[in-house]
């Protein structure tokens, strides 16, 4: 472990949180603009490009296999795509760091390719399922290996002729849609994917905007081969996901009011709205509009005090990287809050049912774990160090939960806040949280 690893954030205890803010753009659009964008005939020019470790990940990833690509500078990258047939094979593993979508994504995309390609990636990321995406392309003829535990690295062989497949997902994921999708502009007839809930839709969204069909039919989205991708621009919303750090600040400190800018408001992604809504927080949306095939709007928020639900099943897809943040608005809120159907939660970057948890618990608050969601009984935060286990997410959370505690909060192993939030330090500090990091 290197000594950045090492981050610990201290969080002294009150504030509130005010003013106009911009938080990075969206990690899900970020990785897909890369990838879209190489398999592209012409060049394309991204604005707003999440400078994260994550989404750079992506892009030395398709550096690494051919594709001249400028920036980041500022957001702006621009994409010499090389057309679906143009990627050359990479000079030796690729490494993903701690970014599940772009192993997941990567997997379907390089099942199409004439070489074969090795991902690796950090130690949160060689423990994560993915089963759920070669299982499936075993079915449409794609050979990828992986650990005997159905873990990263996977060995992507190359040269196979895939046949599209219907495909009815046992879980609700946008990373297996995708990637699916992805495998399928190389496979023989179409292929179809349902989801048993509706996922984030921002790849079906991006094939479009390049010029590329989707047919989406209820919960079935497919894809045809022999079509082609054509350059264009994308402009990328704020990441509603870093947004929400922020939302659950200003909602649960008293005196807070913050705008948060250009976030994007995608239906698939709007979960942690409806929900800090349903639990009666004031947020305002205004300057509603649509930028490149995604919806946008400034998001305004005061605190309110906020009640404990039973956070609607058909809501977590929606939400489903907004949780450790709810978790802490549940602690702060007047009653208990249940959530159910979340099991995928425990997969993710951390097991973030268990590690949100074990922080809460260490503050004092009265939070169960269950198998698929928590309990939690809304009650006063005190003092405590908590382990982020290295996830960004929960980092965050219980940075913003110091806004309502009596003590200090200290996180450690925060470096990961990079891989999806640069600069949260510094916005954070600006708006009013009082966190130092060392
Ligand atoms: C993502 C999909 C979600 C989400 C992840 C990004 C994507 O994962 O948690 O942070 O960009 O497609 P699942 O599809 O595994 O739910």
């Amino acid at each position: 472990m290197s000594s950045s690893n090492k981050l610990t954030f201290t969080v002294q205890p009150g504030g509130k949180l005010q003013g106009h803010l911009r938080v990075p753009g969206d990690k899900s659009i970020s990785h897909r603009s890369i990838m879209l964008g190489s398999l592209a005939e012409g060049v394309t020019e991204v604005s707003g490009f999440l400078e994260g470790e994550d989404s750079l990940a992506t892009l030395e990833c398709f550096r690494s296999l051919g594709v001249k690509i400028e920036g980041p500078t500022q957001g702006r990258v621009t994409i010499h795509g090389v057309g679906l047939h143009g990627l050359k094979p990479p000079s030796g593993p690729l490494d993903l760091g701690n970014s599940g979508t772009s192993m997941r994504l990567l997997a379907g995309l390089f099942s199409g390719q004439a070489f074969d390609v090795t991902m690796s990636g950090d130690a949160s990321l060689s423990k994560r399922p993915m089963r759920r995406v070669t299982e499936p392309l075993a079915l449409m003829g794609a050979r990828v290996e992986t650990t005997a535990e159905g873990t990263p690295p996977l060995k992507v062989h190359g040269g196979q002729s895939l046949r599209g497949i219907d495909y009815v997902m046992p879980v609700a994921s946008a990373q297996v849609k995708s990637c699916l999708l992805l495998a399928g502009l190389y496979a023989e007839g179409s292929t179809c994917v349902t989801e048993p809930a509706p996922t984030r839709d921002h790849t079906e969204r991006m094939l479009r905007g390049f010029g590329y069909p989707v047919k989406v039919e209820g919960a079935t989205a497919c894809v045809e081969p022999g079509g082609q991708l054509t350059a264009t621009r994308i402009d990328v919303p704020a990441d509603i996901s870093s947004a929400t750090f922020f939302m659950v600040g200003a909602a649960i400190a008293p005196g807070s009011d913050v705008t948060l800018q250009h976030v994007g408001i995608n239906p698939t992604r709007i979960g942690v709205i409806n929900i800090l809504r349903e639990m009666g927080a004031d947020l305002e949306m205004s300057n509603e509009r649509e930028v490149g095939g995604e919806p946008v709007a400034d998001i305004r928020v005061r605190h309110r005090p906020l009640r404990g639900i039973r956070i609607p099943e058909d809501q977590v897809p929606l939400a489903i990287d907004e949780f450790p943040a709810l978790f802490v608005a549940a602690a702060c809120a007047e009653g208990e809050t249940v959530l159910t159907g979340a099991e995928e939660l425990r997969v993710k970057e951390s097991d973030r049912i268990q590690v949100m948890a074990d922080g809460l618990i260490a503050l004092g608050v009265d939070a169960r774990p269950t198998d698929d969601g928590m309990v939690i009984q809304g009650g006063p935060m005190g003092s405590a160090t908590v382990q982020s286990h290295g996830d960004h997410r929960i980092a965050m959370s219980f940075a913003m939960a110091a806004l309502r505690a009596s003590g200090a909060i200290t996180i450690e192993d925060c470096a990961n806040v990079n891989t999806s939030f640069p600069g949260f330090v510094e916005l954070a500090a600006g708006a009013g949280l009082k966190i130092q990091q060392r």
